[in-house]
């Protein structure tokens, strides 16, 4: 079992895509222990994207992700980092594949609708960084039994 950090961005929210992307989210399978709705702070971005400090990038990203309103939420799963980076495909929606998140939603790299953690290591920084432990919850779904042995 792992657990993932999945951010719907400001463009998500703006675009009235929540549903539709969680309810991708939970048709894979994964399962929700965590979900709010916040305003991402300055110093929070910055910590958030301290790997990408320096590229050029990293100061739209930071304004862009601290513009409005996102959706963070914690998902569980076997392999649930993989998994839900395969179901919002790679980061430039071009290439991002159809079926996909960012290939069905997305045209700009800088508008690409959700944020994934890309390793065990980096989830378990990001969930850190976005929920007290409390705000998690540990549970089963009648249905997991039928999504893995
Ligand atoms: P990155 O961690 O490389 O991608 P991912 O979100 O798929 O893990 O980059 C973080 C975010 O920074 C990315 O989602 C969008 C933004 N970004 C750009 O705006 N331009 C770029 O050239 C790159 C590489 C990223
Ligand atoms: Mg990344």
């Amino acid at each position: 079992m792992e657990r993932t950090l999945i951010i719907i961005k400001p463009d998500g929210v703006q675009r009235s895509l929540v549903g539709e992307v969680i309810a991708r989210f939970e048709r894979r399978g994964l399962r929700i222990a965590g979900l709010k709705l916040m305003h991402i702070s300055r110093a929070l971005a910055e910590e958030h994207y301290a790997e990408h400090k320096g590229k050029p990038f990293y100061e739209g990203t930071v304004r862009y992700m601290t513009s409005a309103p996102v959706v963070v939420m914690v998902l569980e799963g076997p392999n649930a980092i993989q998994a839900a980076r395969q179901t919002m495909g790679k980061t430039h929606p071009l290439e991002a594949a159809p079926g996909t998140i960012r290939g069905d939603f997305g045209l700009d790299i800088a508008r690409n609708l959700v944020h994934g953690s890309d390793k065990p290591e980096t989830a378990e920084r990001e969930i850190a960084l976005y929920f007290k432990p409390e705000e998690l919850v540990s549970y089963q779904r009648v249905t997991d039994a039928w999504l893995s042995e």
